[in-house]
């Protein structure tokens, strides 16, 4: 059955501490209000077995392939059993987190072979015919120094939040790259900025799509 709304996939990014929460619920209230339905997930995670595998991956030590095979296996059943679906339905699927994060911290972060990563990312969002990736993608883009300075006061760290500084300016440098190769999927948020003018810059940003109307 066709819906009459088309399904929109978007993905929220940015290093830990650059403050993506808050807005996330913002815009799941925004697109609710004006009719629209709203899937409401994150990554790694979204389905009870991805939950599983995000807690092995925040928790346990492991290697770099390792951890970047269980963050892909998270991602295929997520995407096949909730995001996909949400969006047959006509549904804005907004995504805590997806594929831009593997490649800034376990390609940037922790150094692993891109390649290989490019090659896990095809298999694994490849679906029948077509690869699917977000529409569109809200990076909260801040310096890591300032990231870690708000995140020292925010809460106890898993095991990314406690890595250095140096960590970090890796995973940054990372989405970056991945900004550069895909600008029309990406839309860069000054994260410096306060909370409400962050608001107005992801808001203008909707509404330039014309995916919001007010
Ligand atoms: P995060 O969105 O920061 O969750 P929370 O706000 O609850 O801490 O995501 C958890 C961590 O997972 C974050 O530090 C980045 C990491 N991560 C990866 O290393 N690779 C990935 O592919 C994804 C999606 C996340």
């Amino acid at each position: 059955m066709k819906h009459a709304e088309k399904g929109l996939f978007i993905s929220f990014e940015g290093i830990d501490g650059a403050g993506k929460s808050t807005h996330i619920q913002a815009t799941a209230d925004a697109f609710k209000a004006e009719g629209r339905d709203v899937t409401l997930t994150r990554e790694p995670g979204g389905t009870p077995l991805a939950e599983k595998l995000r807690q092995m991956v925040l928790g346990d030590a492991m290697d770099p392939l390792t951890e970047s095979l269980l963050v892909f296996a998270a991602r295929r059943d997520h995407l096949t059993t909730v995001i996909l679906p949400a969006l047959e339905r006509g549904h804005v699927v907004l995504c805590d987190r997806f594929t831009d994060a593997t490649f800034a911290y376990q390609g940037g972060g922790r150094g692993f072979s891109l390649s290989t990563l490019t090659q896990l990312e095809r298999w694994v969002q490849t679906v029948g015919a077509s690869f699917k990736e977000p529409d569109l993608t809200l990076w909260f883009k801040l310096e890591p120094r300032l990231a870690a300075e708000r995140l020292a006061s925010a809460r106890v760290p898993d095991r990314f939040e406690s890595q250095s500084e140096q960590f970090f300016k890796a995973v940054h440098n990372a989405y970056l790259d991945r900004a550069n190769a895909a600008p029309e999927r990406f839309a860069p948020i000054d994260a410096s900025q306060t909370k409400e003018q962050v608001w107005d810059q992801l808001h203008a940003v909707l509404k330039n799509k014309k995916w919001l109307k007010l």
